[in-house]
């Protein structure tokens, strides 16, 4: 594997993958290692316009809209992962999981149709490996409850997220050499201390 990986953070609402995300970038930045940091929906100019648009409380496309905007919104970042490739670190939050795991096993929008549409988008770009983040319902409305501001996509019932993380962990066991599951429902000090040991592995 190349020193310079490509490393996702998966997850459900309130699976503090952006919380472990911030913690690896502040180990990079102490280690002097060049990366760059991306989410998804967003990460570039043109992707997070077109975030905005998605998540937006009074957007009310349907979810074949929904699914064309997210790759819209990666459609947008592909020539700047493709720019660093094998010369920095890339750690993007959310990528290519997300959409099956929303749009197919949360949405119910073909599975297939949306492999095509991944692999038209990313061709050679490859993913290394992937922190996946589970949580349990109870906790994730908990953190949701949380937050100041909530977007569409964190309003929907308990079903849909148990769906969403169920398809999450199917992937998961599908491809588990380059999956780790971090289990959020425990101590958050104890899961930053298991991410940054494989970091440091990886890099
Ligand atoms: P977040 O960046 O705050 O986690 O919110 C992004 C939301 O977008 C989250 O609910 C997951 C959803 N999403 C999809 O439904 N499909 C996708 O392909 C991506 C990248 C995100």
């Amino acid at each position: 594997m190349s020193k310079n990986p490509i490393i996702v953070f998966e997850g459900i609402e309130g699976s503090g993958k952006s919380y472990h995300i911030k913690k690896v970038s502040n180990f990079l930045k102490k280690k002097k290692r060049k990366f760059i940091q991306i989410r998804e929906p967003g990460g570039s100019k043109n992707s997070e316009r077109i975030r905005n648009l998605i998540l937006n409380n009074k957007s009310t496309f349907n979810k074949n809209t929904d699914l064309l905007l997210y790759l819209s919104a990666r459609s947008e970042n592909v020539e700047l992962i493709k720019k660093n490739i094998g010369k920095k670190i890339v750690l993007i939050d959310r990528f290519k999981d997300s959409t099956i795991a929303y749009q197919h096993y949360g949405m119910g929008i073909n599975l297939k149709l949306i492999a095509t549409l991944n692999n038209y988008l990313l061709k050679n770009i490859n993913i290394d490996f992937t922190f996946l983040n589970i949580v349990n319902i109870k906790n994730m409305k908990n953190r949701l409850m949380k937050r100041k501001n909530l977007n569409r996509y964190d309003k929907f019932d308990n079903k849909f997220y148990s769906n969403v993380q169920k398809g999450f962990i199917k992937l998961q066991k599908k491809n588990s050499k380059k999956y780790m599951k971090i289990d959020s429902n425990l101590d958050i000090e104890y899961n930053e201390k298991i991410i940054l040991d494989k970091i440091k592995s990886l890099i």
